[in-house]
């Protein structure tokens, strides 16, 4: 299996020192950057030039989250933004097949994304495009929510189909991971971790890095 990586998300950050706040995660393997444009989900955060200049003061590889509509049009923006992983949600995707082609051409790793209502199985085809799939384990939207158990099934499914495809195709699962639940996400299969308010919630965040990456030891 892949190891293990954690992506805190700085949704959960103080907008206002995102550089401060990245330099607080620099011991993990990605900066998870959710992209909302207040018509994919109801909240709006931040885009393209903001992208392009975290990824010039960040060490970093930014892992960019798309909840936008019309993903076709902007996802491959992202990578030559310089983000390092560029997921779009398939809900929203007039043509993931060249989306995620245009992604990688741009030099980046491609993902989609599922959202909790969105069964895998239809997107099965989708893996010989992408590097990681992203499985929702919250309502895209906002952080802090409670993390879905009922979504457990859908990561051990796309662990499986993954498995089957060959290859090395990360599964990653965004939404209410904390020390409580991500021993149950690896042990579902999950390859990378997004954490939000479990790693800016904390008072020592490269601590809460570190006692996440133990706990999430397979
Ligand atoms: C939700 C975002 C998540 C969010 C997770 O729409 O995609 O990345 O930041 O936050 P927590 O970890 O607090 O659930
Ligand atoms: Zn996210």
């Amino acid at each position: 299996p892949a190891p293990l990586q954690i992506s805190p998300s700085i949704l959960a950050a103080d907008f206002a020192n995102l550089e401060d706040e990245l330099r607080r995660i620099e011991t993990a393997d990605w900066a998870h950057v959710d992209v909302m444009d207040n018509h994919f989900v109801p909240n709006l955060t931040l885009g393209l030039p903001v992208v392009e200049a975290l990824a010039r003061v960040t060490p970093v590889p930014l892992d960019c989250h798309l909840m936008i509509e019309d993903p076709d049009r902007w996802a491959a923006g992202y990578a030559e933004a310089g983000a390092g992983s560029v997921t779009f949600h398939v809900e929203a995707a007039a043509d993931p097949v060249a989306t995620a082609r245009a992604i990688r051409a741009a030099g980046a790793r491609a993902a989609f994304a599922v959202k909790p209502g969105t069964p895998f199985a239809p997107y099965e085809e989708l893996l010989d495009e992408v590097d990681m799939v992203l499985v929702m384990t919250v309502e895209p939207g906002f952080g802090g929510q409670a993390f879905m158990d009922d979504q457990l099934p859908k990561v051990r499914a796309v662990r499986e189909a993954a498995g089957r495809r060959g290859g090395q195709i990360w599964v990653q699962v965004d939404g209410g991971v904390s020390a409580d639940t991500i021993g149950r996400c690896v042990e579902a299969g999950a390859d990378v971790l997004v954490a939000g308010s479990a790693v800016y919630g904390a008072d020592d965040v490269p601590a809460r890095i570190g006692e996440l990456r133990a706990l999430a030891r397979r």
